[in-house]
């Protein structure tokens, strides 16, 4: 496959919004391995992780077939792939593929018969072999306030047996979880999945809206002492199989401001080396990876690109049963087009190409590892000729300045008194 092009760039540079990269007159070698490690002190088994995985994604929100095809492509290519919060199907286990398991409000996989966390079931698929992480999920960008929806129309006796809900409803998550209420909770319970799961790394993800909430966590975290091992930031554009349209357009912050906030309040607390953060929304070429690095996340997830690399063709079907390409429809008539073997060796290439290009713009920028990156290598036309690059745009505070209160920036001081760590 052609991996060059003749010519020139097609983009308008000269348009308000271009953005770009610094090079450097010292190129450095292409480096070779850039994976992550997740995983602290508390954790017996770590994570050494892609800076580019899969986000998640359930079976029933995708097919059976898509599952397969993107846990087979994770297998070969290396990387992880994360479940979303339908639970952790046969189909995830099938390939082998490094899973992230994703526990969300209405906990299926690990649920007892009243919906609430079962910590038996949890550590049964918790300490599978293919399981290398655990994700909360508080929040995604394309649906806060609610909970997961599954139409009533994709819901088969497979799914239901699975997710242990009955037919003929849709499925919907809780908005909230029911084993924690306060920011203190929630860091107890990733301290209970983390000894449940024999040593895993544990974080959550969310999608960022009031502030002080957020800072209510990094109080609970220094009131408690725990930190999670990652926080995954999702942006307010992110995607979703089904979702009211108003809170996918009009709800939640998008991702670079939210990106830069959790970057700045870990520094600000101190703990920006124990935890991990994992950043996505709208991130598909190895630009747009490098950016969200340079602007403070770890790693990056992308679900909609591997949609794409599964045959997507984004007609925007995904909760009425009826994908022209197999990929996010639980009728068998259209999801047996859609070959496992074909689209996981896809959903590799993907992977690989991008991570070779990520490895050569950092080669160009003169640096060598990912951690080099810093937002002054990035630049944006703001407007005509004004040129700002992302430490002007996305200013970062002081390290360890909300541990003192004489040192809070102006900007942060209500949000921060306002957060508590025991209530939301
Ligand atoms: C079909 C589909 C299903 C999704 N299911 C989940 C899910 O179960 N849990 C979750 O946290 N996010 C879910 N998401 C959100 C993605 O994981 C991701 O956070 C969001 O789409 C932003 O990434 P993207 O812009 O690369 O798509 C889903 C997204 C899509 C498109
Ligand atoms: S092809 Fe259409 S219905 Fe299928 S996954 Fe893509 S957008 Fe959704």
């Amino acid at each position: 496959m052609r991996d060059t092009r003749p010519f020139g760039t097609l983009f308008n540079v000269y348009r308000d919004g271009y953005e770009w990269v610094n090079h450097s007159l010292n190129p450095k070698p292409v480096p070779r391995d850039l994976r992550v490690q997740f995983g602290g002190s508390e954790c017996s088994q770590p994570y050494a992780a892609s800076p580019l995985n899969i986000s998640a994604m359930s079976f029933g929100a995708l097919s059976k077939n898509a599952i397969m095809a993107l846990n087979l492509g994770a297998k070969q290519g290396g990387f992880a792939h994360n479940t979303g919060e339908g639970g952790c199907s046969p189909y995830h286990l099938q390939a082998g593929g490094d899973l992230i398991w994703q526990i969300g409000t209405g906990y299926f996989g690990c649920r007892n018969k009243d919906g609430n966390f079962d910590a038996e079931l949890f550590q049964k698929t918790a300490c599978k072999t293919s399981v290398k992480m655990i994700e909360i999920k508080l929040s995604q960008g394309a649906k806060l306030g609610h909970g997961g929806i599954l139409p009533a129309v994709k819901l088969t006796e497979e799914i239901a047996r699975i997710r242990h809900v009955p037919m003929g409803h849709d499925v919907i998550s809780p908005p909230a979880h029911t084993s924690f209420s306060t920011p203190k909770g929630l860091l107890e319970f990733v301290v209970q999945l983390r000894e449940l799961s024999g040593g895993r790394p544990v974080g959550f993800k969310l999608c960022i809206s009031n502030r002080s909430e957020f800072l209510g966590i990094c109080k609970a975290m220094l009131e408690t002492g725990i930190t999670p091992d990652f926080i995954t930031v999702d942006g307010g554009e992110g995607g979703t199989g089904a979702a009211p349209i108003e809170l996918t357009n009009s709800v939640g912050t998008p991702l670079r401001d939210a990106l830069i906030f959790v970057h700045s309040a870990l520094p600000g607390i101190g703990k920006r080396e124990q935890v991990r953060i994992i950043a996505s929304g709208k991130a598909y070429s190895a630009f747009h990876v490098l950016r969200l690095i340079a602007l403070g996340a770890d790693t990056v997830n992308v679900a909609r690109a591997m949609m794409f690399a599964l045959g997507c063709i984004q007609s925007r079907h995904c909760d009425a049963d009826t994908c022209p390409t197999g990929v996010a429809t639980q009728n068998p008539a259209h999801y047996k087009a859609l070959d496992v073997e074909l689209k996981a060796k896809r959903v590799a290439h993907y992977h690989a190409a991008t991570i070779e290009n990520l490895k050569e713009l950092l080669a160009a920028c003169g640096l060598e590892s990912l951690d080099q990156l810093m937002p002054w290598h990035i630049n944006r036309r703001v407007e005509g000729t004004q040129i700002k690059n992302y430490d002007e745009l996305y200013p970062c505070i002081e390290r360890d300045c909300l541990l003192d209160e004489k040192h809070i920036p102006n900007d942060w001081k209500e949000d921060w008194q306002r957060a508590s760590a025991t209530h939301w």
